[in-house]
């Protein structure tokens, strides 16, 4: 164990009012991915701090794209973190919330069948009508051929998730940017030289640069762990 939990809670709080959290993990060159999956990546500390922004969170958004290419499990917390979310007063689980404009979703995979809460999957209303992941997500549909990222955050803060976690992948991290949704980057850079073809953690329409503070870097065996927050 690198982190307490109270480490974890003094560098990486709750936050006090809305606010929408990515969280990432690069090599030192700004690979976002080993052989097409992050694990390649992993060093000590970051499970952990992955775990906790899990925990803290009222909603866990991830895109279509790193469901299908990590098989996404589903959203389980240790005995001791649902034990820390009933105290701090917040429902057992997140939610655990899936983008995706194909609804090209294995209704099989774990991140819905093993779900203790059923998931929110955020479409558009041109999406297939007879996608199967129908039978075992709730799908809400937010924009007329594309997903509306802007209206998703707001009806998910209408059901009292404010607090909001971003796993990625890159294209969502580019299409949140670029919709200027992001408040927060959590990012752990891997001592790493990846090289090939990997993309970087964002990737989307063009956008103005956005300025953020630097609230920490954390070091551990050779890992860096960052946290940018808006001005
Ligand atoms: N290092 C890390 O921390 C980390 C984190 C996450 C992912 N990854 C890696 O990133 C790769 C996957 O990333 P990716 O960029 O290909 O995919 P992605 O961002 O995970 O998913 C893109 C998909 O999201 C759906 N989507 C729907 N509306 C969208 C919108 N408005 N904006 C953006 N996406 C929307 C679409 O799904 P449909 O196709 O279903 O319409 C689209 O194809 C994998 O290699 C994964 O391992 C790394």
């Amino acid at each position: 164990m690198i982190f307490t939990r109270d480490e974890l809670l003094a560098h990486y709080p709750r936050a006090d009012g809305p606010v929408l959290r990515a969280n990432f993990i690069a090599s030192a060159d700004g690979a976002v991915a080993v052989d097409g999956v992050s694990a390649g990546l992993q060093g000590p500390g970051d499970k952990e701090i992955f775990d906790h922004l899990r925990t803290i969170c009222d909603a866990l958004i991830v895109a279509a794209g790193t469901v299908r290419a990590e098989r996404y499990d589903a959203l389980r917390l240790t005995a001791s973190d649902r034990a820390w979310r009933l105290a701090a007063g917040l429902p057992e689980f997140p939610l655990m919330v899936i983008v995706s404009g194909s609804l090209d979703l294995d209704p099989e995979q774990l991140i819905f069948a093993d779900a203790p809460v059923r998931p929110i999957v955020l479409t558009h209303r041109a999406a297939p009508a007879d996608a199967p992941v129908r039978a075992v997500a709730e799908v809400i549909a937010v924009g007329d051929t594309e997903v509306d990222l802007a209206a998703g955050v707001r009806l998910l803060h209408g059901r009292g998730a404010t607090r909001l976690l971003c796993e990625g992948g890159p294209g969502l991290f580019g299409a949140l940017i670029a919709a200027d949704l992001v408040d927060e980057l959590c990012l752990t850079v891997a001592p790493l030289l990846a090289g090939g073809a990997a993309g970087r953690i964002a990737h989307g329409p063009p956008t103005p640069p956005r300025r953020m503070s630097l609230r920490h870097a954390l070091t551990r065996q050779d890992m860096l762990f960052l946290r940018y927050a808006r001005n």
